[in-house]
């Protein structure tokens, strides 16, 4: 794992941007694209590339991470509207390229398997972005999801309905109650996954994560597995960390070689 500390919000956007950057500088990429306000700097700094410096998104293949079910894609606040509205409709990724799964398929355990087969088919998530839970979820892969898990049907928690009762007029009861998501396994199967994490209430999630054990018990924490996972953080959600130092000695050695 490797951890970039930041000074802000913004420098977690451009770090992340670039690592996104420099894989699509190497020919057509297959993005794996996280919800939710973590990757927001990201995806503000990627359309800023995209309209500032001629970065283009022509060639990339996306595929979303998760979805409520229940709702319609057009839906305002299911993961299908809110990626076109926070990033993909400023870029000129073609929209028959942007996968999510279907919240509303009248068979939402046969969808979760295509969903999985399609990433497969694609050749598999070149960068995933991701963001993390307050209780170390990443996707919709709750505490005690399994680690070799597919996408599929899970049940949202009361803490994450809570904290996304926000995006529901704060009425966590129209929160859906299930969700598709790609599961641990399929996430562990990206080439590069880049996990951004800020602000206090996602200390101890991230310090779980990063040097907790492998549990189910904080999901994020299987990234330890991957062979190429990057944690960007800004100084509230690095804070509770320990090895804070080697992180800092390990970042100036590689900013220095690259
Ligand atoms: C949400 C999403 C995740 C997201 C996480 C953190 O419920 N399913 O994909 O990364 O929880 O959300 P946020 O970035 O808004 O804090």
């Amino acid at each position: 794992m490797q951890i970039i500390l930041c000074d802000s919000a913004e420098e977690v956007g451009r770090r992340a941007a670039d690592l996104v950057e420099a894989r699509m500088r190497q020919g057509p990429a297959v993005l794996g694209l996280a919800t939710g306000s973590s990757p927001a700097s990201t995806y503000a700094e990627l359309i800023r590339r995209h309209r500032e410096e001629g970065l283009s998104f022509r060639d990339a293949t996306a595929f979303t991470l998760d979805e409520y079910a229940g709702l319609p894609a057009d839906h305002p606040q299911s993961y299908s509207s809110t990626i076109r509205r926070e990033f993909v409709d400023s870029v000129d990724l073609p929209l028959a390229r942007l996968h999510t799964p279907r919240g509303d398929a009248g068979d939402l355990v046969a969808e979760a398997v295509r969903y999985d087969a399609a990433i497969v088919d694609a050749g598999g998530v070149d960068v995933q972005l991701l963001g993390l839970g307050a209780n170390g979820h990443i996707g919709f892969n709750e505490p005690t999801s399994s680690l070799r898990s597919r996408t599929r049907v899970k049940t949202l928690s009361s803490a994450t309905r809570q904290a996304n009762a926000r995006f529901f007029e704060d009425d966590g009861e129209e929160v859906p109650k299930l969700c598709l998501t790609q599961g641990l396994g399929t996430i562990g199967e990206s080439r590069q996954a880049v996990l951004v994490a800020l602000g206090t209430t996602k200390a101890s999630a991230v310090r779980a994560m990063v040097e907790g054990p492998v549990s189910a018990f904080c999901p994020g924490s299987v990234l330890q597995l991957h062979p190429k996972a990057v944690v960007v953080l800004d100084p509230e959600a690095a804070a509770r960390l320990t090895l804070l130092e080697y992180y800092r000695e390990a970042q100036a050695l590689d900013d220095e070689l690259s």
